[in-house]
């Protein structure tokens, strides 16, 4: 079966056979990748052990399959496209023959220090092709990637990098974004204050802002290369990687204090990022694809980089913000770079629309062809504002439903093939079979009806494990529900099948399209000297999404209290990072509490909505009076 769908009428009846016979289905789409071995067997599963294992006992590289396969036919096109934060400064193009030989010079290097098949390495660094390199190189050598996005305090990074036990970081002096200089070499030397596993630093220069270089453990980037040079530039061999050898780590947030290692393993990921690039945008050979995600989350590592390249597309990197130096940078590189397709999230689309049309004026968008979201729920306004000055009415727009523990996109519609509606993910992909449970677990069949989302059958990319927590993945996602891979979003479907994602059912709010955990910025606020108690929940927020909303109960404090509303945020910042801040901090005298202690969120997260009248029953509640004190004060 070709890669492909090219019609209605074909994803139907691909999307029969993925669920009658998805075994089949999904050996006859793995038969278009490169394979040192088959498989002895397709799919191995038990939902109840949270056990997933695809393509057993095949061999493959997937870096192999994402440059190698590509060089006779693309070797002189470009993979990459990198377009720096300073307009000024002159942009890279980098060939597939020249990723090969990149990535193999950067695989050396880290053989050099030490980098085994197995270690984990942990990439912390500026969205610059280095990073792509880096990433690339892990998986040629069967290292496994831990990247974790620049925005994330020391202490984040520390308690990523001993969960994973990393050997070694690979990091930059700094990084630049908009108007800032990020010090990124110093956000690590903090964080490897707690850090003993760590044996070397390799520090790309970027900024080349002083940095301190500790000797036998930080060497500098270029030095290695050097050294690599030095040996002739030995062909890296890509590594045989069994298809559930690990590949990656990427840490996300759940309802607890702790993120999660989510593990991808070789084969599936590939197979499914592969299958659904190529569909969802139904890419064309020659198309420029610019993912504005950055690699530090997971569209970046499944769009940006691996399905991109495993399509043998261009892929456009850009280090940059949105907003600088003006609101019309995206639309200055999708004209100077001819951008095909734009795959964005909905708060850059908000966040721009605020600017009104001046930015789009001499901008020539008549490349695009193909546009989409991703992160979140698309209001219908931002998706008409996208559709009409974006794409100019003639561009698809594929609003892509998935998860960092999905791997690849499971519900959207294919480019210009599924008929769209605003705001609706609209179909499953081929392989992937949804459904929605009421409360007690039991499957809601039929049209117009909504639920909690799950998935009732494995596909290659789902999650493998929580990075050793096996049982704690497990308890996540496959015991709420059981026998079925619980996503944590509720969700509808209409009377034509059409699936719409509310927003999540869980204590995980989604600010600008980014997972941040209720109970983490608990933790955070909760470590400020002065706080005895903290409960945050989301609200809406015409930016974002949804903002971050903290009540906060303090204990005798003598400072004043916008003060100490600053050293809250301080106090965040340091502790997760800057995207976890609360928008909004209200300072309490108690919480609204059941008699077993259980705080109420149902009514915090009405007044944070704004909500004051409707608060449903509280009669149950320790202390009814506290509600009365928190309305009054609600910001
Ligand atoms: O709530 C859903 C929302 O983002 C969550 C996954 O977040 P993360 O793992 O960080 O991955 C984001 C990029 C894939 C989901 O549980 N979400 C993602 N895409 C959409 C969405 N909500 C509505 N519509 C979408 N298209």
């Amino acid at each position: 079966m070709s890669l492909r769908i090219r019609n209605f009428e074909e994803y139907t009846q691909v999307y029969k056979k993925s669920v009658d016979q998805p075994e089949e289905f999904w050996a006859e789409i793995a038969e278009n990748f490169k394979w040192q071995k088959k498989w002895d067997k397709v799919l191995d599963w038990d939902f109840r052990k949270a056990d997933t294992k695809w393509f057993s006992n095949a061999k493959l590289n997937i870096t192999e399959n994402c440059i190698d396969r590509h060089l006779e036919k693309l070797g002189d096109q470009p993979a990459i496209i990198w377009e720096p934060n300073d307009p000024e400064e002159h942009y890279r193009r980098i060939t597939y023959k020249e990723l090969h030989a990149k990535v193999s010079q950067v695989g050396t290097m880290l053989k050099n220090n030490g980098v085994k098949k197995g270690d984990r390495v942990c990439i912390y660094m500026p969205m610059v092709p280095e990073l792509a390199f880096a990433v690339l190189a892990c998986a040629r050598i069967g290292a496994i990637h831990s990247v974790v996005f620049g925005g994330f305090s020391a202490q984040s990074i520390a308690d990523r990098i001993q969960d994973a036990q990393c050997e070694v970081v690979i990091t930059a002096d700094g990084g630049f974004r908009g108007t800032k200089d990020v010090p990124l070499k110093n956000v690590i030397d903090d964080a490897l204050v707690q850090c003993p596993s760590v044996g070397r630093v390799i520090v790309l220069t970027r900024s080349r802002t002083p940095v301190s270089m500790i000797k036998g453990r930080d060497c500098w980037w270029e030095d290695e290369i050097k050294k690599v040079e030095t040996m002739g530039n030995p062909e890296c061999v890509a590594e045989p990687m069994d298809a559930e050898d690990e590949l990656f780590i990427l840490y996300t947030s759940g309802s607890t204090g702790k993120p999660k290692g989510v593990v991808h393993t070789c084969g599936g990921y590939m197979v499914c990022t592969g299958y659904t690039f190529a569909n969802v945008f139904q890419y064309e050979p020659g198309e420029v694809f610019f993912c504005t995600a950055d690699i530090g989350w997971i569209t970046g590592h499944s769009y940006l980089m691996y399905g991109a390249l495993l399509q043998g597309a261009t892929t456009l990197m850009f280090e940059g913000v949105p907003t600088w130096p003006d609101a019309g940078r995206f639309w200055e590189i999708v004209d100077k770079y001819k951008v095909n397709i734009l795959y964005t999230a909905p708060t850059a689309i908000r966040s721009l629309m605020g600017f009104g049309d001046e930015p789009l004026k001499g901008k020539d968008l008549s490349s695009l062809t193909k546009l989409g979201s991703v992160g979140e729920p698309i209001n219908e306004e931002a998706w008409n504002w996208f559709n009409e000055k974006i794409g100019k009415g003639k561009c698809p727009i594929v609003d892509t439903w998935w998860q960092t523990e999905t791997g690849g996109i499971m519900i959207s519609p294919l480019a210009g093939i599924t008929p769209t509606k605003p705001g609706h993910a609209t179909l499953p992909l081929p392989g992937i079979q949804p459904c929605l449970v009421d409360e007690n677990g039991l499957e809601i069949e039929g049209n117009g009806v909504s639920g909690n989302l799950c998935i009732k059958f494995p596909w290659p990319g789902i999650i493998r494990t929580t990075y050793g927590d096996h049982e704690r993945c497990r308890t996540t996602y496959f015991s709420t529900y059981d026998n079925k891979y619980f996503t944590g979003d509720g969700c509808s479907r209409d009377e034509d099948g059409y699936y719409r994602i509310t927003g999540r059912v869980d204590d995980v709010i989604n600010v600008s399209g980014h997972r941040i955990g209720t109970a983490e910025v608990e933790n955070a606020i909760n470590m400020h000297a002065d706080v005895i108690e903290s409960a945050v929940v989301g609200y809406p927020h015409d930016i974002k999404g949804q903002g971050i909303y903290a009540y906060v109960i303090l204990g005798s404090s003598l400072h004043d209290h916008d003060l100490t509303r600053r050293d809250i945020l301080q106090t965040v910042t340091r502790i997760i990072g800057a995207i976890a801040k609360p928008d909004k901090i209200q300072f309490v005298s108690g919480l609204p509490k059941t008699r077993s202690g259980k705080i109420m969120r149902r009514i915090l997260r009405k007044v944070a909505e704004g909500e004051t009248e409707n608060l449903g029953d509280t009669t149950t509640l320790l202390d009814p009076a506290v509600v009365d004190e928190i309305k009054a004060g609600a910001l």
